[in-house]
């Protein structure tokens, strides 16, 4: 059972996404134990010790130590990174090939310790290996949850933030669907300091120059493209996702965040994990929050349930 004490967490994969997110977990102070694994374990147990050397300086002493698998028994929250940096071609969904293979071996891992918390999928294709989690561990849909367009939607916030000049988080509103090329920004939920975004850009035209929402959504949608050709990867806006989703989970916070989780029946969708707002509590991934979207923004969504359903074919 998923208890109230929630304390310790493993992040499977010490990658540039995992070491990022151990390091704001850490410095957030989230949990008590967290625990490293790597296929390479001096790789897991060099990113502990660096983590905790620094324990005099940080606000809250985590107990960051490399791990096994016999870790996850009594986890609660696994948040699986592992997969090869980006190669830059074909987008997250040619990552497919390889990394199912890699998450089957780490899921099979996980559950056989007799793991019962939640599992954060991050690895990409995201929505594809959630749902490849949720089938091959047989855990409930609440307990197995992927970052979906949880940072898209951040990064929407932040471009309007860029534009405008305002903080990002006077922004309301979703991007949802896939985490990838077919997602959407749901313009119909976006809001801008509680007047909706259509209404504030018209009011508002000196402060967006010409730019559009198509626009918008265009420079949100590549801005994880640009970030890995520029850098060979991202890892900084992902680290401060999973970092948001450990805690509203771990605090039982009850944030409604885009994550990546199984439809059953909503927004007409059925067996497939895409990004919705869902309400995080402290065993995972709790209601769907089913927006009025327009027409068109929902045959977007189910043109991106058409794309990530055809990936999950045949991976069982
Ligand atoms: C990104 C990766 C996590 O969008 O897919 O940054």
């Amino acid at each position: 059972m998923v208890t109230a004490n929630r304390n310790k967490v493993v992040i499977v994969g010490t990658g540039q996404v995992g070491a990022t997110a151990a390091y704001g977990i850490v410095t957030h102070g989230l949990c008590n134990e967290l625990v490293l694994i790597d296929h390479n374990p001096a790789k897991a147990l060099g990113e502990a010790r660096d983590l905790d050397d620094g324990s005099e300086f940080q606000d809250r002493h985590v107990k960051v130590r490399a791990g096994d698998y016999g870790d996850c028994a009594d986890a609660d929250i696994v948040v699986i990174t592992a997969g090869r940096r980006p190669t830059g071609k074909g987008g997250r969904l040619a990552e497919l090939g390889f990394t199912v293979g890699v998450v089957r071996d780490i899921v099979d891992q996980v559950m056989a310790s007799g793991f019962d918390g939640v599992i954060v999928m991050v690895s990409n294709p995201v929505d594809v290996l959630a749902w490849y989690a949720w089938k091959r561990s047989g855990l409930p849909r609440t307990q197995v949850l992927g970052t979906g367009t949880a940072l898209d939607t951040s990064r929407l916030k932040t471009i309007i933030g860029e534009q405008t000049g305002l903080d990002p988080r006077n922004v309301g509103g979703y991007v949802m669907g896939e985490h990838g090329d077919s997602q959407f920004a749901a313009w119909s939920t976006v809001s801008l300091g509680g007047k909706p975004f259509d209404r504030f850009l018209a009011d508002n035209r000196d402060r967006f120059s010409s730019v559009s929402t198509d626009e918008l959504a265009m420079m949100t949608r590549q801005r994880g493209n640009e970030v890995v050709a520029a850098k060979g990867g991202t890892n900084f806006g992902i680290a401060s996702t999973i970092c948001g989703i450990v805690q509203t989970i771990l605090w039982d916070e009850r944030r409604i965040v885009p994550v990546s989780t199984l439809l059953d029946g909503e927004y007409g969708e059925h067996d497939v994990f895409l990004g919705v707002p869902t309400e995080l509590r402290a065993n995972g991934a709790n209601e769907i929050v089913e927006l009025d979207l327009t027409d068109e923004e929902l045959a977007k969504l189910h043109a991106s349930a058409r794309i990530v359903r055809e990936h999950c074919e045949g991976l069982l």
